[in-house]
């Protein structure tokens, strides 16, 4: 079975988030499966950099004004066709954003043109003997894929759309409409008209064949107001095309036993030597050496994220004798909130700001805890990332944070399953109460060694999942 995969982030080459981590790692646990996956991406200048050998496979003369290339090449086992279109891509800045931190202007031409290459591929045979027979896209940004072919030229390939995070929605104004290449009756509820505006993630959700979201729990809740965001009417009204398949993760690149980024490598039966990880990481953040748990935090700050509620608790994890390592950037106020607990407790917080992959592993490896109290949360990769490291999740209850970490409660205690903490209300509050169970815990040396050695046994492996995704796959062509 072939695979078009679309989307506007892939790893190791460009990533802002777990999208990327996703994209990345899913092929290759489809692969044993005989799913073969093509992921076609934008030529981003980082992109082009980091592709050593590529082949020009696929071209268009007029993509939205401009040409275009498509080139083939493999990169850690995925095998990538990356859309080369100078006068979309080649941008300072990031994939989305500029260097000043705005959105590029004609980002809306920038990802129709990317959804419009990919149903040409799938469709008109652009790519010379090789067609797929499924296009499975992600986000937003990839969302006209269905709705372009739809219109022309696979109308009946199947298609799968994974939510993964419905924040965001890519609505545009309806100014846009006519520079879509879309017939006029495109413009309707029908399609990607969204409250008068043009909705791409809306006009996605109504074509693709089946829906798909990250967990279990977040595909219930975005069924709802609350978590919807406007979109929970539609989706209810397709809800047995709806699933949700949990993320796994790239467990060889997150690996603590071979991990190139940590000083000192160790597994289940060696959590002692994690202490030389520990000693590198309070060096690397100031912080003073004693006894005590080290919170961390590894986040794009955001609302999202409740990254205000970690600046809010930080002076009680001091007072209670922890400390706190901060590693993320984002929202301007929220930056400054945790730099200034951080230069409050000089020696006890700890904060980096910027976007850094090998500290985050060295984070996860070094510290005892990891602190996610998300408002909502698809999925979640860093909790994952915290099991395989024997950092131990603390989770606000929601989405697939509910799905993958089993709360220290008295039943999981005493049936040896826990593997961290969860807590609701999503409030400071809350997030106190937490840690203050944390502390409880860790200083109980066997009590925490259990949490750690059940976490680190969990399966966060794409194993499942992959069938999961192979199932809705096979189901899909079995419809015909
Ligand atoms: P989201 O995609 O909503 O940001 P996830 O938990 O799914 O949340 O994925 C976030 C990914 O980005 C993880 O791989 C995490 O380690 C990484 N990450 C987040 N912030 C940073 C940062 N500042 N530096 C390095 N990695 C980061
Ligand atoms: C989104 C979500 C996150 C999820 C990731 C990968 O960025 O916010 O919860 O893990 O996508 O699916």
């Amino acid at each position: 079975m072939n695979i078009l995969s679309v989307a506007s982030e892939v790893y190791p080459l460009v990533k802002t988030g777990g999208l990327a981590d996703v994209v990345g790692a899913l092929p290759s646990a489809l692969l044993p499966h005989g799913v073969r996956t093509r992921t076609l991406v934008p030529g981003y200048p980082s992109v082009l950099k980091k592709l050593k050998k590529k082949k020009p496979v696929g071209r268009f003369d007029n993509l939205f004004g401009h040409p275009a290339t498509v080139l083939a090449a493999e990169v850690n086992g995925v095998d990538l066709l990356v859309l080369d279109q100078p006068a979309l891509y080649a941008r300072d800045g990031g994939p989305y954003l500029d260097s000043t931190g705005r959105d590029y202007p004609d980002n809306f031409r920038r990802f129709a043109a990317l959804s419009l290459a990919a149903a040409e591929i799938a469709g008109n045979g652009i790519i010379p003997n090789w067609k797929p027979d499924i296009v499975h896209v992600h986000d937003w940004q990839t969302a006209l894929t269905p709705v372009y072919m739809r219109f022309g030229p696979a109308p009946d390939l199947p298609t799968v759309m994974t939510i993964h995070n419905i924040a965001f929605q890519g609505q545009f104004g309806a100014s846009v409409f006519p520079e879509l290449a879309l017939p006029p009756d495109a413009f309707s509820t029908q399609f990607v008209e969204y409250y008068g505006d043009v909705g791409f993630l809306k006009g996605g959700l109504q074509t693709a064949s089946a829906i798909t979201t990250v967990s279990p729990s977040y595909a219930q809740e975005i069924l709802t107001p609350e978590f919807g965001m406007g979109l929970d009417g539609l989706l209810s009204s397709r809800v047995a095309d709806l699933t949700g398949i949990v993320n796994g993760i790239d467990g060889d690149t997150w690996d603590p036993q071979t991990d190139p980024h940590i000083p000192a490598h160790y597994g289940p039966g060696t959590l002692k030597r994690r202490a030389g990880n520990r000693k590198a990481l309070e060096e690397r953040f100031g912080l003073e050496k004693g006894p005590g748990p080290i919170f961390c935090v590894i986040s794009r700050l955001t609302w999202q994220k409740g990254m205000d509620l970690v600046a809010e608790a930080a002076d009680d994890i001091v007072a209670l004798g922890g400390k706190l390592v901060v590693l993320g950037s984002g929202d301007p106020a929220l930056e400054s909130a945790l730099m200034a607990a951080a230069s409050r407790h000089r020696g006890h917080i700890g904060m980096v700001t910027g976007y850094d992959e090998p500290l985050s592993h060295l984070m996860q490896a070094g510290a005892d805890a990891i602190l996610i109290p998300s408002r909502f949360e698809p999925c979640g990769l860093t909790q994952l990332y915290g099991l395989r490291y024997g950092c131990v999740p603390v989770v606000a209850r929601t989405g697939g944070l509910t799905d993958t970490i089993i709360d220290a409660n008295e039943a999981a205690l005493s049936a040896k399953c826990a593997t961290g903490f969860h807590f609701l209300p999503v409030t400071t509050d809350g997030l106190r109460l937490a840690i203050r169970r944390v502390l409880r815990a860790y200083n109980e040396p066997k009590l925490w060694a259990r949490l750690q050695n059940q976490g680190m046994k969990s399966d966060v492996s794409w194993a499942k999942s992959a069938e999961r995704y192979v199932s809705l796959y096979s189901a899909l062509l079995a419809k015909g």
